[in-house]
């Protein structure tokens, strides 16, 4: 079984003071910083650009977990590679040709993801299962936080784990994870859980309990704490 992660998302941070989150909600047990990069294009919400990653990085040593919901994306993976990103994820429905994104992310000494909409089949990214590092598996539609969770997605992720076999490939879900859905995402063959509302309600002082219900919630489904 891989190893479990939790990786905030700081898109449910306060966007004032960026950097103090970052550290705050890291010091708290968050185990990869995820940062949602949007377009206004690809998705119906903006958000931020490399050169706010690359501000952030040195607010901690935690790897990066960076989100592309912008198409066309290779022309910036460059950029977010330079920027300090360690895993970067482009989406299969952002454009033609997947599987050379994903090779230039490789290329860049970067971790490769590919995201799927809750719409997309698991087939699409079936030929692309020796060039990833991360599978993610949307579980609301991309674009802004705080949505409910999408349950039927839970099916297709047993089929992507399955699929997946014994290859190197972390699975990651995102989109209105919490600690009461967080057992059913790791029993599906989740191991990389994406919160944002989830992990930043009720401020600072929460952060740390706000994660380990997370975690607590996904290690039991792993018989991993008694
Ligand atoms: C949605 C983003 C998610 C979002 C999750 O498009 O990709 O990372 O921040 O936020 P919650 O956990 O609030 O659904
Ligand atoms: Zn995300």
């Amino acid at each position: 079984m891989r190893p479990l992660k939790i990786l905030p998302s700081m898109l449910a941070s306060d966007f004032a003071k960026l950097g103090q989150e970052v550290t705050d909600v890291m010091n708290a047990g968050g185990d990869l910083v995820h940062l949602d990069i949007m377009d206004g294009h690809f998705v119906p919400n903006i958000t931020f650009g490399p050169d706010i990653v690359k501000a952030i990085r040195k607010t901690t040593d935690k790897p990066f977990d960076v989100h592309l919901m912008i198409a066309p994306a290779d022309p910036y993976l460059e950029a977010f590679a330079k920027a300090g990103s360690d895993f970067i994820t482009v989406h299969a429905e952002a454009g033609p040709h997947i599987h050379r994104s994903l090779q230039a992310i490789r290329a860049l000494g970067k971790k490769a993801g590919v995201a799927i909409n809750p719409g997309t089949p698991e087939a699409f990214i079936e030929p692309l299962l020796d060039d990833v590092d991360l599978i993610l598996a949307m579980t609301v539609n991309p674009g802004f936080g705080g949505q409910s969770f999408i349950y039927p997605v839970l099916e297709k992720l047993r089929r992507i784990r399955a699929m997946v076999g014994d290859r190197p490939i972390d699975i990651e879900v995102d989109g209105g994870v919490t600690a009461h859905n967080a057992a059913d995402c790791v029993a599906a063959g989740a191991n990389f859980l994406v919160a944002g509302s989830a992990v930043f309600k009720g401020g600072p002082n929460a952060y740390a309990a706000n994660i380990e219900a997370i975690r607590m919630a996904a290690l039991g489904t792993r018989g991993e704490i008694a």
